[in-house]
């Protein structure tokens, strides 16, 4: 098994930032459970294969997840990356996948869980938020944390302005820690996630290289 399946709902900002770093040549296949996802267009520039399932044909969570999971095993996916997919899912599909389904969270988890959590951030007036890349667990956006990056969330003068901080965020760490994915350098061992670091990382990270934690 090799490469990576990308799961996505929507926009696609972060499939292309994983495209655009020469990660497409990674990427085995690209599941989208909404047929109008802006982010199926990026997929098609890159010549990916592509294929939408639509959740409501299906009865149940795990009938749907299922046949996501045929579809990624066919293209003998090692890593699954979630990426805006907005679904839960089952737990036969995290049992599946056991250390092998990776997240991106808009937030320095365990702070904000949940389908809004740059609102919950510019709401509250917090000083510092971010982004954290985890495995996933049965738990929702819980499981071993891979890394973090942080921002300053102050003179935001509305949520779309922490949004966008925290968006080129997560274009940078995405990225650079599925490389680190690909290439073994990341490793788990019970439910503490470690990353090997090496000297190009600087380069890779640039302005945000202080702020990223892993
Ligand atoms: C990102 O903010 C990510 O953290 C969250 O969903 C959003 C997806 O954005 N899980 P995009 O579709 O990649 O633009």
């Amino acid at each position: 098994m090799s490469g990576i399946a990308v799961l996505i709902s929507g926009r696609g900002s972060n499939l292309a930032a994983i495209c655009n770093a020469g990660l497409d040549k990674s990427i085995r296949c690209v599941i989208s459970n909404r047929a109008d996802a802006p982010g199926l267009h990026i997929a098609n520039k890159f010549n990916l294969p592509t294929y939408i399932i639509d959740h409501k044909q299906f009865n149940s969570r795990e009938d749907f997840d299922r046949e996501i999971a045929k579809i990624i095993d066919s293209h003998n996916s090692q890593y699954i990356i979630l990426a805006g997919f907005m679904r839960i899912l089952s737990d036969w599909f995290v049992h599946h996948y056991t250390e092998r389904l990776v997240n991106i969270h808009p937030s320095l988890l365990p702070a904000f869980i949940g389908g809004n959590a740059i609102e919950q951030a510019f709401n509250t007036k917090v000083k510092i938020s971010g982004v954290t890349i985890h495995f996933v667990t049965n738990q929702l956006d819980q499981g071993p944390i891979i890394a973090q990056g942080a921002v300053s969330a102050t003179n935001c003068p509305n949520e779309g302005a922490l949004a966008d901080r925290i968006h080129r965020l997560e274009h940078i760490l995405y990225p650079f820690i599925i490389r680190k994915l690909i290439t073994g350098e990341v490793s788990l061992t019970g439910s503490v996630a470690s990353v090997a670091k090496n000297n190009n990382d600087l380069d890779f990270l640039g302005e945000f290289a202080a702020n990223i934690f892993y």
